[in-house]
């Protein structure tokens, strides 16, 4: 079956649902999201969206920040476009109906928060709920857009890619859709292409993403020929709640903004013997110092401590992490919380310039799935879903902007001739836990070649097993999300072991040092051939 638009937006989290909006309201839109509309990142974002707001902060200083944070790897050019746009993002979203928590003493009448990184208080916020509040507020807005048909339940697959006669040049002339509802592969076909498929989380064991994040954007741009940048700089979040039966609930950095210090199981703050801003440093020196103190003491966990904090003001900034620990019976207006880190953010990803275009023409990416240079070795806090608004809102003005609307030719149709129903469900099962696992040990905080090397050799193991059951078997959601795991760690563990130094997030003790001049690290296949089955 084939479906025609103008525009396939693939993902429905903060950047494919504001480039959707943002798109001239003529054109067939599809929002294609292999889960529930909401579904993704961005729904689960706590502390808020950087933005310079007051008028004793300014753009340089975001800049610099930002830069710092990056430790020599963020693009300036990039990270000026995404900064200087702050303002005007927070705006639009304010327009779409984003009710952020008031501040009447503050100069554009919202509170703002502080995290580590920033050197003024410019997170905007919906108490801790942010990315609730924005996810609802665009869901309900999309649902109203007579112009965007809204495919749930569709896991995009593979491209389907054409060849310019004159100069050999691959474009996008579509996707290949898996609908989990009746397990049918839809063909849908395109103008303009955009991922906004979110980050690779899923890759380890230990995460504060939800179950979709597994790198499917990233790793079907990659099968096309696209390059694909700094994979290496997998940020790991320092707070997360450490409890059995809590499955990745993150501890937002918005309490170290306010405070809260990090602590021992016998009460000594430890963050000041590791970087002289403590608790605010970037995130990468904080989750090392984590990690550093519980393999030196055999700990399972360290400490967030707040309660020293009045319960009004807990209540009032914090009340959805209050209502989730205390349903694990930690009351954290009262006692310290138990936290460790766990795989939170993908800075690399898929390379496109300040419109979203990638390599491929009709093309684009943006959100975490792309890699704009913004985020450098590290990503400084909040700056994501800033990236999201700016990025859906620049693409959407450059799809606009390009060529006209055409018919669609007939594309190929997804050939399941040789192909009967899976037998062994647990092969894909048993994988998945063992790709999770191996990237948790061997390609985690601290790295060496060695560990590289082991990783390397199983996933590439891995890898062919899993051709080998795709090349046999109807495809099901977990066996693409499988496949596209395995690529991407294969990508992650590629670009670490090509990072002869330690930067930012990637620490290797074969290299402690850092090179004089620091380069993105850019892998690219050599064969293309998404769209043979
Ligand atoms: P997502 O919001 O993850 O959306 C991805 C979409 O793609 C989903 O709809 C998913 O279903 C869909 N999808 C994926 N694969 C496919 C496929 N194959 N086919 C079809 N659809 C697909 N950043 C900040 O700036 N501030 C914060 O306070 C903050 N807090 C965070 C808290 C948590 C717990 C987490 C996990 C992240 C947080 N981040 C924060 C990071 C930020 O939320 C994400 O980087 C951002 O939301 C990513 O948005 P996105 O639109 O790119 O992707
Ligand atoms: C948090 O609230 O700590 C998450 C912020 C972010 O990831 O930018």
């Amino acid at each position: 079956m084939q479906k025609d638009f103008d525009v396939l937006v693939i993902g429905s989290g903060l950047a494919g649902m504001t480039a959707a909006l943002s798109l001239d309201p003529a054109m067939r839109v599809a929002l294609v999201s292999k889960d529930h509309l909401a579904e993704g990142s961005s729904q689960w974002a706590q502390g808020g969206i950087a933005a310079v707001l007051d008028s004793n902060d300014s753009v340089e200083s975001h800049v610099r920040d930002t830069l710092v944070a990056g430790a020599g790897l963020s693009d300036e050019k990039a990270t000026r476009f995404i900064v200087e746009r702050g303002r005007d993002e927070i705006q639009w979203l304010i327009d779409q109906g984003v009710e952020f928590t008031a501040d009447e003493a503050a100069e554009f009448g919202f509170h703002l928060t502080r995290e580590g990184g920033h050197s003024h208080r410019r997170i905007i916020h919906s108490a801790d709920a942010t990315g609730r509040a924005v996810t609802q507020t665009l869901s309900r807005r999309v649902r109203e857009q007579a112009n965007i048909e809204i495919l749930e339940r569709h896991v995009a697959i593979d491209l389907i890619l054409g060849t310019h006669p004159g100069s050999g040049k691959k474009f996008c002339r579509g996707v290949y859709t898996l609908d989990t509802a009746s397990g049918r592969v839809v063909s849908l076909g395109a103008r303009a292409t955009v991922l906004a498929t979110g980050g690779a989380g899923k890759v380890y064991l230990y995460t504060t993403n939800p179950d979709s994040a597994t790198g499917d954007g990233i790793a079907i741009a990659w099968r096309a020929g696209a390059r694909v940048a700094n994979m290496e700089f997998m940020q790991f979040h320092p707070t997360c709640l450490y409890h059995p039966y809590a499955k990745s609930f993150l501890i937002s950095e918005a309490l170290r903004g306010e405070g809260a210090r990090l602590l021992l199981p016998d009460g000594t703050r430890f963050m000041p013997e590791h970087d002289e801003r403590a608790e605010l440093a970037p995130r990468d020196i904080v989750a090392r110092a984590i990690d550093y103190e519980m393999k030196k003491r055999g700990l399972d966990h360290v400490y967030l401590d707040i309660s020293f904090k009045s319960p009004d003001f807990i209540e009032h900034h914090f009340p959805a992490i209050l209502e989730r620990c205390l349903e694990f019976g930690i009351d954290i207006r009262r006692q310290p919380i138990p936290v460790v880190p766990a795989a939170h953010y993908t800075c690399g990803g898929v390379m496109t310039n300040l419109a979203g275009q990638t390599d491929i023409d009709q093309l684009y990416a943006i959100g975490e799935t792309a890699y704009t240079g913004l985020h450098g070795a590290n990503r400084l806090a909040s700056n994501s879903l800033l990236e999201c608004l700016a990025m859906g809102r620049a693409c959407a003005a450059a799809v606009g902007a390009s060529a006209p609307s055409q018919e669609q030719a007939r594309l190929p149709v997804w050939d399941e001739s040789q192909v009967t129903d899976a037998d062994e469900q647990v092969i894909v099962a048993h994988n998945w836990e063992e790709v999770r696992r191996l990237m948790w040990n061997y390609v985690g905080i601290v790295r060496t070649d060695k560990r590289l090397a082991r990783a390397r050799h199983r996933l590439q193991m891995l890898k062919e097993e899993i051709t080998s059951f795709y090349g046999s078997f109807k495809v099901s959601r977990d066996l693409l999300e499988l496949r596209n795991l395995v690529d991407v760690a294969t990508l992650i563990v590629d670009c670490a072991a090509a990072r002869r130094e330690s930067r930012g997030l990637h620490f290797t003790q074969d290299y402690p040092s850092q090179i004089l001049v620091p380069a993105p690290t850019v892998v690219r296949q050599s064969i293309t051939s998404p769209d043979a089955r």
